[in-house]
């Protein structure tokens, strides 16, 4: 029991901690670029290797908050409940829901387009200037469900007496 509740501290700890590498990044990527700017032809190797470095630690930090909300959820007992929106998780589950959103958005749109721009995977100037456009706005959609997501997850933890 101790060990167990233990790790919820530390899950609750890291989860916080990959929020704000991540979503930190998210944040600072808003205020840099605030208008879309497609990839540039010579985009010089020192430039390219510190972004490719910069996007894999924001990329595990994403994978750091959804394994520590899962665990918290399974360790409550909560996480059918969260996933099924009933009950009093059902405010948690609405922010489990679009934190699940933005991780597959991260992995399965940004990410396939980004190795492209990132010279991961070669690709014409033509090719990496579209999937650029495909980037931008993906990372978009995660500042917007950002948003939501903490709304949820505060109130959800928080603020359920809101809902009443
Ligand atoms: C990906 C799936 C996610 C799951 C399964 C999940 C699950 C959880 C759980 C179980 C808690 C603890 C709530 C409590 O103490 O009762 C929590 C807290 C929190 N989560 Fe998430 N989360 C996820 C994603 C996110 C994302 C993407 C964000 C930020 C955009 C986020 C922001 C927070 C914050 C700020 C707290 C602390 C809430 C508070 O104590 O007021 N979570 N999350």
């Amino acid at each position: 029991m101790a060990v167990a509740g233990t790790l919820d501290v530390l899950a609750r700890f890291l989860h916080i901690m990959g929020i704000l590498v991540w979503i930190g990044h998210n944040y600072a990527n808003v205020i840099q670029t605030p208008r879309f700017k497609p990839a540039q032809p010579s985009d010089p190797g020192a430039m390219l290797s510190a972004m490719q470095r910069e996007h894999g630690t924001f990329r595990y930090a994403s994978l750091v908050v959804l394994i520590t909300g899962i665990y918290m959820l399974w360790y409550r007992g909560t996480l059918t409940d969260a996933l099924m929106l009933s009950g009093n998780s059902a405010v948690i589950g609405i922010g489990v829901w679009t934190g699940l959103i933005m991780v597959a958005n991260l992995w399965f749109v940004l990410w396939p387009n980004q190795k492209k721009v990132l010279g991961f995977v070669p690709a014409s100037d033509l090719e990496r200037i579209r999937c650029s456009r495909i980037t931008f706005l993906s990372s978009r959609t995660n500042s917007i469900l950002s948003i939501a997501t903490l709304f949820f997850m505060i109130t959800g933890s928080h603020g359920v007496f809101l809902y009443y």
